[in-house]
């Protein structure tokens, strides 16, 4: 198996070129001028830009509330507690996803139940998660990948009521299915801002949600269990989940440029598909959709040989993301076809504003001569 750190081999790079990077936030004057702002403040943690970050989360979902929590991690861990899941509750995950999705259930001490996914469309199959229900089931968590929308419609059709559906949305800030926000199709969704993501705050995360009752557990939870609205009481324990002033003020100065960083990626999306169309496998979203383009993952076949040549080319591809049921923590449940063609065939391109035309054709060229 390819090693899921990014690699820097460079050693048959074109002479003179330099490493194409996977990643690279999109980060600039605005955002500077923000963190100065915080760090003039004196005020670092739990001051006026997490809520101000907060507003425009829930306004980008279209929801009532969002909560800021130190990670997407955090974010899915404390909508689990949120809810009361645990020990004897199943909870439903996709069986290719980023292992947080399935971790977060499993240390509650809930048993996360995976279903299998589509190999092209690398999300949830919505019959295979009909098909997981049993009378334990409490929620299923579906996952956006990669920012492509889920199909949310034939989602809600294969649950009985009382499962919570709730969205792993780390990947789909403005991502929209059938015109409706991501982060605001499900009893809650979670979001992340780490660098690959969307909006980067280089470690965030936030919980988003219509539910005042959940919004206010959330913040009890990141916040050691402390009541929201005043009072000293702790009637039940939290953590420290909180997200850092300087990392909400750079979230603010990122939120108000939502719109041209979803441009952006949108335009790297076709000119990749330009040129790949044909080669690869191409990523898409259904129609009537807005795809998040987190990343931009094509589908190949011998993935890992490609992914070496690539590296040695100079150029920072990765594997799309885990097989769960291959792993050691989770590989009691197989198999899962669909979860095993998404992770053999899944590769991530170079994705962000900063690569150029040659960087593309660069990309192209070494895609087509494999
Ligand atoms: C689908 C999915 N869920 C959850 C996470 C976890 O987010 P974070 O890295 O902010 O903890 C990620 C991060 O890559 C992800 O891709």
């Amino acid at each position: 198996m390819v090693s899921p750190m990014v690699g820097r081999v460079v050693s048959r790079a074109p002479a003179g070129a330099g490493v194409i990077r996977l990643a690279w936030p999109d980060l600039g004057a605005e955002e500077l001028a923000a963190v100065a702002e915080v760090l003039e403040s004196g005020q670092l943690t739990m001051g006026p830009k997490v809520g101000e970050f907060e507003a425009a989360l829930a306004q980008a979902c279209e929801v009532e509330h969002a909560v800021a929590v130190s990670s997407g991690t955090a974010a899915l861990h404390l909508s689990v507690l949120a809810l009361g899941i645990g020990p004897g509750d199943e909870v439903i995950v996709p069986a290719y996803t980023f292992p947080a999705t399935a971790n977060v259930v499993a240390l509650a001490g809930a048993r996360p139940v995976l279903v299998d996914v589509d190999p092209e469309t690398m999300n949830v199959v919505p019959g295979a998660v009909a098909a997981a229900v049993t009378e334990r089931t409490k929620a299923v968590l579906v996952v956006h990948l990669f920012g492509r929308p889920a199909r949310w419609d034939e989602l809600e059709g294969a649950v009985p009521e009382g499962v919570a559906l709730l969205e792993d949305a780390a990947g789909a800030l403005g991502a929209r299915r059938a015109g409706r926000a991501c982060g605001g199709l499900g009893e809650l969704g979670c979001l992340s801002f780490h660098p690959r993501k969307i909006v980067a705050t280089g470690e965030g995360g936030a919980v988003t949600t219509d539910d005042g009752g959940i919004a206010d557990a959330v913040r009890r939870l990141r916040h050691h269990g402390i009541e929201p609205h005043g009072g000293f009481e702790i009637r039940a324990p939290g953590l420290n989940y909180r997200l850092p002033d300087i990392l909400c003020a750079l979230g603010v100065a990122q939120m108000r440029r939502l719109e041209e960083l979803l441009a952006e990626r949108e335009r790297l999306a076709a000119a990749y598909a330009e040129r790949l169309d044909g080669v690869v496998g191409l990523p898409s979203a259904d129609a009537g959709d807005r795809h998040g383009w987190q990343a931009y993952v094509v589908r190949v076949d011998r993935r890992d040989e490609v992914l070496s040549g690539l590296r040695e080319a100079g150029i920072e591809a990765q594997i799309g993301t885990y097989a769960l049921h291959r792993l050691a923590a989770y590989g009691d449940q197989g198999p899962f076809p669909g979860a095993d063609a998404a992770y053999e065939r899944a590769l991530a391109l170079p994705f962000h504003n900063r690569l150029g035309n040659d960087d593309l054709d660069r990309v192209a060229e070494a895609l087509s001569s494999r």
